[in-house]
């Protein structure tokens, strides 16, 4: 399979929180998406540790293409 995969050509939007610690799955192969649930394991990527000093709005990556890791930049327009 080719990776990383496109879990969905979209951003999901997530209300995070201050200084909460977010996993951002870079593989495209959690189930719990956009976040990490582990199932990298055996593949070379790994997920990108991220957090935020405040509370806010952010579009996370579904595609997992951006030019922009963790943040959806509109390369899923393309794809
Ligand atoms: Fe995708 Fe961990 S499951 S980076
Ligand atoms: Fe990946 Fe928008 S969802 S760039």
């Amino acid at each position: 399979m080719e990776l990383p995969k496109i879990a969905q050509k979209e951003p999901y939007t997530v209300e995070v929180e201050v200084g909460k610690v977010y996993a951002w799955c870079a593989c495209g192969l959690s189930e719990n998406q956009p976040f990490c649930d582990g199932n990298h394991k055996g593949t070379n990527i790994s997920p990108l540790i991220v957090k935020f000093n405040e509370a806010k709005t952010v579009y996370f990556c579904g595609c997992k293409q951006t030019a922009n890791p963790c943040y959806c930049d509109g390369t899923h327009n393309k794809l």
